[in-house]
């Protein structure tokens, strides 16, 4: 038995208004709909499917309304008005598809007649039309939203820091990760060979032995070494900070990265004093960790500085007392001070490298380490993790 062909559908003169004769009625050409949709998209026919279905004057729609809302006896009307908006709606979706899928069609046939590619003549298999059924994108459909990322913890705290002293009129200044040996050391008044050298462990580039020892690069050591680039540069007054990062030859530890960052500052001028220093860095210091925090000046030595000085800060955790919890505070050793920075009155031999007059113009520098102020104000246990990358961690900050 040869299966019988299905003759066009035509809108059958309703005889009963029933729920189930409507249901019925409805059913049978959503079905026609569906297979005629189908049989358009093979014949590439969008056009003649819409004519059939929508056409003002002899379309489907305008017939069914013709022939069942028409006739429809009153008590019926209600029925089957939203019948036929159903099915507006049904065919209007319909047919927009259809025109879709031949206009992709014959974008396809297009390549594949351009390329050799494919059926050429866009004659398509039902797997092709199926995969541009099912794989329509709705462009409405909101996107996906990507994760906004935040300030890392070092990078947060150095932005911080640099607008403590923007608001004091400093400005910001940069300079280059592979330094000469002039730069980092000789111009800061680190002559060769001089024993103060040792206390940076530097990293060298390979290979440098054939050019003068000024000219050698390596790793900057810190950030001391944009003070000499910001004065070769500019005249004094002048008041910069220089954040960056800076690298050392040091075991990776809980206190201890090869790779960190320092910020630099520099204040030159006529008649800067030891007390402009002390009142800046006090300031700071009671911007960054609160205004009860006291600091302290220590004796110390900086080739490029004298005096000389270490900055303490009266211990946050235990606030300066030394003991906490009944017992030693751990994060002071129980001194009530903790060791934040170092700082000086620019030496006048550097002067000297960069052409400006010692007995003209006084200043003062400070350098800090950003991961040290970071580990204090954040209650960070290692520095590593700053460094590891993990999502856990660095979450907290944003
Ligand atoms: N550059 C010094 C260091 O890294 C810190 C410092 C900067 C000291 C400026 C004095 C003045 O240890």
């Amino acid at each position: 038995m040869s299966p019988k062909k299905k003759s066009a559908y035509t809108v059958p003169k309703l005889k009963a208004f029933s729920t189930t004769a409507l249901d019925k009625a409805v059913l049978d050409l959503i079905d026609a709909l569906g297979d005629e949709a189908q049989a358009a998209k093979m014949s590439l026919d969008a056009k003649g499917f819409r004519d059939r279905w929508m056409a003002r004057k002899n379309g489907i729609l305008t017939e069914v309304n013709e022939v069942w809302l028409k006739t429809a006896p009153a008590s019926a009307k209600r029925e089957v008005g939203k019948r036929v908006n159903e099915i507006r709606a049904k065919v209007e979706e319909r047919v927009e598809e259809v025109v879709k899928t031949v206009e992709a069609l014959a974008i396809y046939g297009q390549y594949a007649a351009n390329t050799g590619k494919g059926s050429g003549g866009a004659v398509l298999d039902d797997v092709l039309l199926h995969k541009l059924d099912t794989e329509r994108i709705d462009v409405t459909l909101p996107g996906t939203r990507r994760l906004l990322g935040a300030e890392h913890p070092v990078i947060k705290t150095m932005n911080e820091m640099v607008r403590v002293f923007r608001n004091l009129g400093y400005s910001v200044e940069e300079g280059p990760e592979i330094e000469t040996d002039y730069y980092n050391f000789e111009a800061l008044n680190f002559p060769p060979n001089h024993p103060a050298r040792d206390t940076q462990d530097t990293l060298f580039i390979a290979n440098q032995e054939s050019k003068p020892l000024p000219e050698r690069l390596l790793l900057r050591t810190h950030t001391s070494p944009v003070q000499i680039r910001t004065m070769k540069k500019m005249k004094p007054p002048l008041r910069v900070v220089c954040p960056g990062k800076v690298h050392r030859n040091d075991a990776p530890d809980a206190t201890h990265s090869p790779i960190f960052h320092q910020i630099e500052g520099l204040a030159v001028d006529t008649d800067i004093t030891f007390c402009d220093l002390k009142g800046t860095l006090d300031h700071a210091m009671k911007e960054m960790f609160g205004s009860s925090v006291k600091t302290r000046f220590y004796p110390s030595f900086f080739p490029f500085t004298e005096p000389s000085a270490d900055v303490q800060i009266s211990c946050i955790f235990c606030g300066g007392r030394g003991y906490r919890d009944g017992g030693p505070c751990r994060n002071c050793k129980a001194s009530g001070w903790i060791e934040l920075l170092g700082c000086g009155m620019v030496d006048p031999n550097v002067y000297g490298f960069v052409d400006y007059d010692a007995k003209k113009v006084s200043g003062f520098a400070f350098g800090m380490g950003v991961e040290r102020i970071a580990i204090l104000k954040y209650g960070v246990d290692d520095i590593q993790l700053f460094f590891n990358g993990d999502v856990r961690f660095l979450q907290q900050f944003a």
